[in-house]
This record gives C-alpha cells, sequence and structure tokens, in this order.
C-alpha cells in the first residue's frame, strides 16, 4: 500500500502497532494490582445492565438518515467491532497478561457492547446488533460531556430512540417536523404511530472541535506508551497551526482535504427531504488511498520520496 510519500507504510505500521502493543503488555504485567482493583469496580458498574432498547442501532437511524447511514457503513468506524485483526490482537493481549488488561480495547472499539454490561469474551454472534456496529451513530451523538485524552472511556446516553440527539445545532429542522407530525407521520412516544424519532437535538460544540475525535484517536497505555499517536502527529502539523480542524478533513466533500463541506438534505422523513441545501458533513472518514499511517498535515500532493 502506497502512502503520500510513495512509501510502502502498511506493514511497518502494522509492525509498529505489534510493537507498541508488546510494550504495553510489559507495563500492564506490573500494574496487575491497579488492574484487577478497576477490573472489580467496572463489575460493580456492570451490575446495572442496560437493555439494547435504550442503545438504538444505527439501523433505525438508517429510517430517515439513509444516506449518512450508507456512507457510516462503508467506514472504518463500523468496522471496528468486527474486525478480525482487532479479535487476533485482542485475545493476544488478553492471553499475554493472564486478563488484566480487562476491557482496555474493547470499551473502544466495541464502546456500546461494553455499556451494555457484554461480556468481554462473548463471540460476536452472542452480541446485541449495536455492539457489532462498533462506532455506531450513539456512540458520537449521545454524547454531552466534553472529553480530552479518554483512552476511550466516554460515557453514551442511555435512553429509547425518542431520547435527544446531540450534535452541533440548534435543531431547527427537527422542530419543523415535529411541528407538523401527521404530515410527517412520525411519532414522538408509544402511544403514538409513525417512524419512531428523536424529540430534541442538544447543542453539543465540541463534536466539531478535533479534541471530540482525539478523545478515541490518541491511545495512551501506560507510562508514556501510545498506541495511537494521531492527535500527537496533529497537534504539531500546520493544519493544527491554522486551526483545520480534523472533521474538516475527514468529513469534507474531498477526502482528507479541507476544501468545505458538500451540500444537501440530511434527513428524508415518509418521503420528504428536510432541510435541502444544509452542509452534509460526510460519514464514511475516509483516508486518501487508505494509507496507514498518520502525517498531520499529508495532502496527496506532498512531495514524493521516490
Ligand atoms: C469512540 C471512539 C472514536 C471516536 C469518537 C472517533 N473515532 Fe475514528 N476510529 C475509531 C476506531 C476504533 C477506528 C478504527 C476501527 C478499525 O479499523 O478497527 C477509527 C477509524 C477512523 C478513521 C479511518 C482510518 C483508516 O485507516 O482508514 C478515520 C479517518 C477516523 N477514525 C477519523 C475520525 C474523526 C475525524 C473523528 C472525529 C469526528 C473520529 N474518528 C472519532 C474510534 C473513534
Ligand atoms: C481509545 C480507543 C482505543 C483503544 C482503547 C484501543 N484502540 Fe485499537 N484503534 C483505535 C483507533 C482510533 C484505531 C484506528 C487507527 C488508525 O487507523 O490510525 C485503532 C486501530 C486498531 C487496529 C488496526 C485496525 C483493525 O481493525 O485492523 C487494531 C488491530 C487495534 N486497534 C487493536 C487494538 C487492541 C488490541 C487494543 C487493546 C490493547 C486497542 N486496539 C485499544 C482506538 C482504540
Ligand atoms: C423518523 C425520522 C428520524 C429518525 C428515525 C432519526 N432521525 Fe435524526 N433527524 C431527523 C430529522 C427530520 C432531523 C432534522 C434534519 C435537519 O435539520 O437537517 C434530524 C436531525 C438529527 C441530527 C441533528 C442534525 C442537525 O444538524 O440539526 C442528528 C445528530 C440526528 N438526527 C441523529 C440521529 C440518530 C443518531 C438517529 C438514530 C438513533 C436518528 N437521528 C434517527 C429525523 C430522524
Ligand atoms: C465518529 C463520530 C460519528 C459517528 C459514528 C456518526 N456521526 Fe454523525 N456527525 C458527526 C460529526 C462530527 C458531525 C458534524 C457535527 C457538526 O460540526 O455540525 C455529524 C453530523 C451529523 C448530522 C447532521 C448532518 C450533517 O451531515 O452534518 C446527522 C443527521 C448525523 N451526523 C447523523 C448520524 C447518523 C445517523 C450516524 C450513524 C449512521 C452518525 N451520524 C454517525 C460524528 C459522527
Ligand atoms: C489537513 C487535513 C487533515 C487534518 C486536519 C487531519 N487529517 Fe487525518 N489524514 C489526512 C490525510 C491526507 C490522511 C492520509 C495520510 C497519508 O496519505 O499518509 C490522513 C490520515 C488519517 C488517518 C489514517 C491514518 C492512520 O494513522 O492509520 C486517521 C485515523 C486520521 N487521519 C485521523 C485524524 C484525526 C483524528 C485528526 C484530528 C486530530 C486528523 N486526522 C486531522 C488529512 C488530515
Amino acid at each position: 500500500m502506497l502512502d503520500a510519500f510513495g512509501g510502502q507504510r502498511g506493514n511497518t505500521q502494522l509492525a509498529r502497532l505489534f510493537l507498541s502493543l508488546i510494550a504495553a503488555v510489559l507495563f500492564l504485567g506490573m500494574s496487575t494490582q491497579v488492574d484487577a482493583q478497576e477490573a472489580s469496580e467496572a463489575d460493580v458498574a456492570h451490575t446495572e445492565i442496560f437493555s439494547e432498547e435504550v442503545f438504538p442501532s444505527a439501523s433505525k437511524c438508517a429510517a430517515c438518515h439513509e444516506e449518512i447511514y450508507k456512507e457510516w457503513s462503508s467506514s472504518n468506524h463500523a468496522y471496528a467491532s468486527i474486525s478480525p485483526m482487532f479479535h487476533k490482537f485482542e485475545q493476544a493481549i488478553t492471553n499475554l497478561t493472564q486478563g488484566t488488561i480487562g476491557t482496555f480495547c474493547v470499551r473502544c472499539h466495541q464502546s456500546v457492547g461494553t455499556t451494555l454490561g457484554e461480556s468481554r469474551a462473548a463471540p460476536l454472534w452472542e452480541r446485541s446488533q449495536v455492539s457489532r456496529e462498533g462506532i455506531t451513530c450513539i456512540t458520537c451523538h449521545r454524547v454531552k460531556d466534553t472529553y480530552a485524552k479518554a483512552n476511550g472511556e466516554r460515557r453514551i446516553e442511555p435512553g429509547k430512540i425518542y431520547s435527544p440527539v446531540y450534535t452541533n445545532s440548534d435543531g431547527e429542522g427537527l422542530k419543523k417536523v415535529l411541528e407538523d407530525k401527521s404530515y410527517y407521520r412520525v411519532a414522538t412516544n408509544e402511544e403514538e404511530r409513525g417512524n419512531q424519532i428523536h424529540t430534541e437535538v442538544v447543542k453539543f460544540t465540541q463534536i466539531s472541535k478535533s479534541e471530540f475525535c482525539v478523545s478515541c484517536h490518541q491511545v495512551a497505555v501506560n507510562l508514556g506508551i501510545k498506541l495511537e499517536v494521531v492527535w500527537d502527529q496533529y497537534r504539531d502539523s500546520p493544519a493544527n497551526a491554522k486551526g483545520i480542524t480534523c472533521q474538516e478533513c475527514h468529513m469534507g466533500k474531498d477526502p482528507g482535504l479541507p476544501n468545505g463541506y458538500a451540500r444537501g438534505p440530511a434527513a428524508v422523513v415518509t418521503g420528504t427531504a428536510i432541510h435541502t441545501g444544509r452542509a452534509r458533513h460526510k460519514h464514511p472518514f475516509s483516508v486518501p488511498a487508505d494509507p496507514l499511517a498518520h502525517m498531520g498535515l499529508c495532502p496527496p500532493t506532498a512531495p514524493r520520496a521516490i
């Protein structure tokens, strides 16, 4: 696989990842006691088992956000929970640490499943659909706390499909639909008939900032060992100095370049497009040529080594 500089980066990146993981294991081995304590705290938290009902699957959102659903379906975010590579690495680390690593890996790659209290070792076919969806709609749109570098320890708000969604918007489009529920045939509670819809858009500004992505894209295990270093690379980049966000490059109309957003509706309710011509954030989170190493500011136009 060729990267922006024409180098063969895929294998070295994997090798680097593997070495970081081995290093992580050595240090985790040294902190067994802390981890065991953390594990028992997690057990207590999990006695409160949530039902899948309160963590809606992306397929529910697809009823009105079909285009975004399709974009997301092809993303690595949708792949995070089912990736065979992830499971191989995760199992190897669990064996090496004799289990003391606990839910460290799954709470990020299988965030909703972990919140639901599913066992770390549960195979995919025993997991709920929303857990198999990895980084799914509610992983990003049911978050109301601002996190910095959280290693995946982010709280997802529980609630049925009617519960609020969070994003950087005043929700005018939704308000219009809710004003005319019978025309749009939407249901805002169990008693009503129609397409079940969230009843509010809560303004959450951090979702527009790079820090929102960093809560997962910077993984530090212990004593400065970092599995994922995107934030470190980005922080020192010219893009950050210019105030260009992760979203501008990874959700804009041209993958990898801050050339503005596409336009069009984000929701179609019972055949009617809502809020047409609005800015659309693309959800495949594509990376040009899908390279494996991040360069911070690394447009494909960068000078090539060969
Ligand atoms: C809840 C954690 C989480 C959040 C929040 C998150 N990501 Fe991710 N992201 C992941 C995981 C995990 C993967 C890798 C999944 C896999 O391949 O197994 C990933 C993959 C990606 C990829 C694909 C990389 C490739 O090699 O193709 C891009 C690009 C990306 N994320 C960008 C973003 C941006 C931009 C944001 C902020 C708007 C963001 N992510 C927020 C967890 C997250
Ligand atoms: C804080 C969130 C987080 C945690 C915790 C985490 N990862 Fe990841 N992981 C990511 C992100 C983000 C990516 C995407 C990296 C990229 O494309 O640059 C990723 C990518 C990967 C990949 C390569 C993509 C794939 O699916 O093949 C593997 C393998 C992986 N992680 C394994 C692990 C293992 C094993 C652990 C536990 C030791 C772990 N991860 C813990 C966020 C996390
Ligand atoms: C029955 C239809 C329907 C369903 C199902 C639905 N939505 Fe929406 N949603 C809408 C409409 C209509 C809007 C307003 C769109 C606009 O203003 O562009 C909206 C707006 C949003 C917004 C805010 C957009 C903005 O900028 O104001 C987010 C985020 C969102 N939905 C996420 C979700 C998620 C996540 C799910 C699944 C848990 C979901 N939606 C399920 C109809 C629906
Ligand atoms: C990795 C995080 C992430 C995931 C996963 C995710 N979104 Fe988003 N979504 C965002 C961000 C970031 C924005 C742009 C917020 C802003 O700055 O206005 C956004 C914007 C939106 C909007 C407003 C319309 C637009 O294009 O700007 C809707 C509606 C929406 N998302 C629905 C969904 C649905 C439905 C899913 C699942 C199929 C989903 N999102 C998955 C991060 C995410
Ligand atoms: C100026 C535009 C730009 C900004 C800002 C930017 N990226 Fe990237 N990103 C790229 C490009 C271009 C690539 C492909 C890199 C290559 O060709 O080597 C990439 C690659 C990636 C990858 C996959 C590479 C890997 O390490 O496996 C991830 C994940 C990613 N970016 C996440 C992020 C996150 C998270 C942020 C914010 C902290 C961010 N990016 C900010 C342009 C950008």
